[in-house]
């Protein structure tokens, strides 16, 4: 892979690349504490589900590490690290994985232990995801994907990238559209950056073109990330996504997603007990309309029911999604 990492540590020191500067600069924050990794998720430095946990889990390790009181650490600096996004679990599922540790072993060295571990787990989940979902990608087909769950939302080989990555590597030729993903163009600015710095053939496209493409047979195969799971299937990911499973489902196309188990959240039933974060108005009105009213929420549900397969590092569910869901995790739980 050829683009800088998501995230660093190195000798005890935690740094984001600042995601808000790509594809323009390459450059990284070093995070002291609480306050700067809240402030790096909150504003997306650092965003992407399972990036966002890996980030807080080191971030409490740093702030353990000067602060000394690690329990204090854990329940406030990890309350108000869940709070500066509420969407996505993984951010909940690593600071509780970080609390539990604490609870165990309460040292500063135990916690950078667990966070390091969080992140290996997450690089070796990308690769499993990759290797079940890359039969997937037909030689010659054309893909389409949604924001960016890539190496730079996770690590490694990302997550809706990762069967790419690998099929790419073995030679199959492929084509992907990516969907610019307004308002903060995360298609646009990173997986458009990041597939073609690996030489993978892509056409950026409008979020509103995806229809005339589909209707014109254009699209094979379509993958996304998410940022959870509920417990019967249904998805939570990136505004947009919605519009797409629906046209999906009109025009039969199959719609994957992709993820590490960690985003899999069996504590809610459905989509509809999920919060989904809305954010400030000016990332909607940008230079265009600076007085309108704004409704900008950063996620969508789509129902379990027009989702053809989530593919994990422990295979594939399909459809009954809850079921086979249940019995995917069940069954390599040890
Ligand atoms: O708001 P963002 O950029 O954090 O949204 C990211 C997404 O919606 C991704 O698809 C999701 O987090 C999965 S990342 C592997």
């Amino acid at each position: 892979m050829s683009i800088p990492s998501a995230l660093l540590w190195e000798g005890g020191e935690l740094r984001l690349l600042d995601q808000r500067q790509l594809p323009h600069r390459v450059e990284y924050l070093r995070i002291d504490g609480i306050p700067a990794a809240v402030d790096a998720i909150a504003t997306l430095a650092v965003r992407g589900a399972p990036a966002i946990g890996i980030a807080a889990a080191y971030a409490l390790t740093v702030a353990a590490r000067r602060s000394g009181d690690v329990a204090e650490v854990l329940k406030d600096g990890g309350d108000a690290l869940i709070a500066a996004r509420p969407t996505a679990v993984n951010l909940r599922w690593a600071v509780e994985r970080m609390r539990g540790r604490g609870a165990r072993e309460g040292s500063a060295a135990a916690l950078a232990d667990e966070a390091e571990a969080i992140h290996r787990e997450d690089v070796a989940a990308c690769r499993g995801i990759g290797e079940h979902g890359r039969d997937l990608i037909k030689p010659g087909s054309n893909l389409l994907t949604h924001c960016n769950a890539g190496a730079l939302a996770v690590s490694e080989l990302g997550t809706a990238t990762a069967p790419m990555y690998l099929s790419h590597q073995a030679g199959v030729r492929f084509h992907v559209y990516v969907d610019e993903t307004r308002p903060l163009f995360q298609g646009a600015r990173l997986t458009a950056w990041e597939l073609g710095a690996a030489g993978i053939d892509l056409t950026l496209i409008c979020d509103n073109a995806a229809a005339s493409l589909m209707a014109a047979g254009k699209i094979d195969l379509i993958i996304v990330g998410t940022d959870r799971v509920a417990r019967n299937g249904d998805v939570v990911n990136k505004i947009g996504t919605l519009n797409l499973a629906v046209l999906a489902n009109h025009f039969r196309v199959p719609f994957y997603v992709a993820c590490p188990s960690s985003t899999f959240d069996p504590s809610t039933p459905s989509g509809r007990e999920v919060i989904i974060e809305e954010r400030t108005g000016d990332e909607v009105r940008q230079e265009h309309a600076a007085d309108a009213a704004v409704f900008n929420p950063a996620f969508d549900v789509t129902p379990a029911a027009l989702v053809t397969g989530i593919v994990t590092e422990r295979g594939i569910a399909r459809a009954p999604l809850e079921r086979s869901l249940h019995e995917l995790m069940e069954e390599t739980v040890t």
